[in-house]
């Protein structure tokens, strides 16, 4: 399937990412980066084109393994220096590669409308932790015209699927059975985020 423009152009990509978050777009990767001590490894799952990782985890001499449906974007985590592999991610599906740390940001929309299989997954691939991340304001009502129609047209599956999305309830009431160690808001309030701790009996 032929993925969306903003899936295969990381300038592009980064442009629409700015101006969805504004000032607060490098709070967006602090706060996740921020759980994440120096030394560790870990496992991006729908990394995009590994910002994560180039702005924020690779001074903290992280071994990062990136995972996307798109080609470019994966030629980009390796181009970083990282390790990455281009696989479209199923809901239920083999495991994931193990990693101190299993991550992922912006991206769990798309396994709606039950993603806790894959969750399942990440906690099992996650040796001390999995961090997930996601928008919960809708922009698409935002009060600028040109946010609104960046927004809309962002919205959606890689591959054009219709638009679906969480809103802070539903992460709450998804994230009420597992044991969330941490849970916040990033600065300007669009994206929250969940710290699991890890399973006590891994069975990757
Ligand atoms: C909104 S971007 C988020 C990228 C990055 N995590 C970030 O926050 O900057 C979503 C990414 O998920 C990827 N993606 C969406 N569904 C996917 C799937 N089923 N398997 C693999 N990658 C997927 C897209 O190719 C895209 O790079």
């Amino acid at each position: 399937m032929k993925s969306k423009l903003i899936y295969r152009n990381r300038i592009l990509y980064n442009c629409v990412m700015r101006l969805l978050y504004g000032r607060h777009y490098a709070c967006r990767g602090e706060s996740v980066a921020d759980l994440i001590p120096a030394g560790s490894s870990v496992v991006d799952l729908c990394c995009g084109p590994a910002v994560l990782y180039e702005r924020h985890l690779s001074r903290k001499h992280i071994t990062y393994t990136g995972i996307d449906g798109s080609e470019r974007f994966i030629a980009r985590v390796k181009q970083l220096g990282g390790h990455g592999i281009l696989q479209r991610i199923s809901t239920a599906g083999e495991s994931l590669p193990a990693a101190d740390y299993v991550v992922m940001q912006g991206s769990l929309a798309y396994f709606l409308p039950d993603p806790s299989l894959l969750i399942d997954r990440m906690l099992a691939a996650a040796r001390k932790g999995v961090i997930i991340a996601e928008p919960v304001r809708n922009l698409s009502s935002s009060r600028s015209a040109l946010v609104r129609r960046v927004a809309i047209a962002a919205s959606g599956g890689p591959g054009g699927e219709q638009p679906q999305r969480f809103t802070e309830q539903m992460l709450d009431d998804l994230f009420a059975r597992y044991r969330v160690d941490k849970a916040f808001l990033i600065p300007g309030g669009r994206e929250k985020v969940y710290f699991l701790a890890p399973q006590e009996h891994p069975g990757v």
